[in-house]
């Protein structure tokens, strides 16, 4: 049998407003480092597409190749090469930003403080994962991450799954970010759902990531 090739998007977007300034959020890259790490215990090919993040990509053990981005267009760039031609399985665990500034400031500029206010004015930018599952070919597998308030979480993480046409998602209360340990509900497009981490315990990530990438080889498998 072939060995599954497996893609792995973590960490933050960094969204340029001048050469020194960013929008961005708190992604640690943690659970994608995690995974990377859980699928490469299972012998699979792993790519880790890594965000400016704080965690330490070597944490992923070797033979994981780590491709490195900072901005949602550089990651759309890396998913346009890589995504199907690259893997049979995409996870996609980075927080990539909703909004970004519709012009950054001339690189090698930086904004001057004027005692004005600032209006910066943000575009939206394209759902990478929504694009990702349109060329998606059959037989392949694409899970995402929601990660909401725990009130309407369930219900939130369903319509995020239907709305982009993924196989799966993992919905995970906001409490997650930038965490060391984990939970949450993988839930499948066929209605069949399940608790990871949490329970009892405190779940560590790298115990999380174990968890998932179990059921998605049995997904795999079947
Ligand atoms: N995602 C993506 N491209 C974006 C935003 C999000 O691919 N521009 C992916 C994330 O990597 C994650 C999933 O979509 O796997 C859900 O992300 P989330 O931020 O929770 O959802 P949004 O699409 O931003 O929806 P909302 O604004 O309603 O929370």
């Amino acid at each position: 049998m072939t060995v599954p090739r497996i893609l792995i998007t973590a960490g933050p977007t960094h969204e340029a407003i001048d050469s020194v300034r960013f929008i961005g959020n708190r992604s640690s890259g943690r659970m994608g480092v995690a995974l990377a790490r859980a699928a490469a215990e299972r012998g699979w090919a792993v790519t880790l597409l890594l965000g400016p993040a704080t965690v330490d990509p070597a944490e992923a053990g070797p033979g994981v190749r780590v491709e490195r981005f900072v901005s949602c267009a550089d990651l759309q760039g890396l998913l346009t090469a890589l995504w199907p031609s690259g893997a049979e399985v995409l996870v996609m665990a980075a927080a990539v930003a909703d909004y970004r500034p519709v012009r950054a400031a001339k690189a090698g500029t930086k904004l001057r403080r004027s005692g004005e206010r600032l209006v910066l004015e943000l575009e939206s930018t394209p759902d990478l994962v929504e694009e990702c599952c349109r060329r998606k070919p059959s037989g392949s597998l694409v899970v995402g991450f929601a990660l909401e308030p725990a009130t309407g979480l369930r219900e939130a993480a369903i319509r995020k799954l239907t709305r982009k046409g993924l196989d799966g998602i993992v919905a995970n209360p906001l409490e997650t970010m930038d965490s060391a340990t984990a939970e949450g509900e993988l839930i499948w497009g066929d209605g069949s759902s399940e608790r990871l981490g949490g329970g009892g315990g405190a779940t560590s990530k790298v115990e999380f990531a174990r968890a998932l990438m179990e059921r998605i080889a049995g997904r795999l498998a079947g």
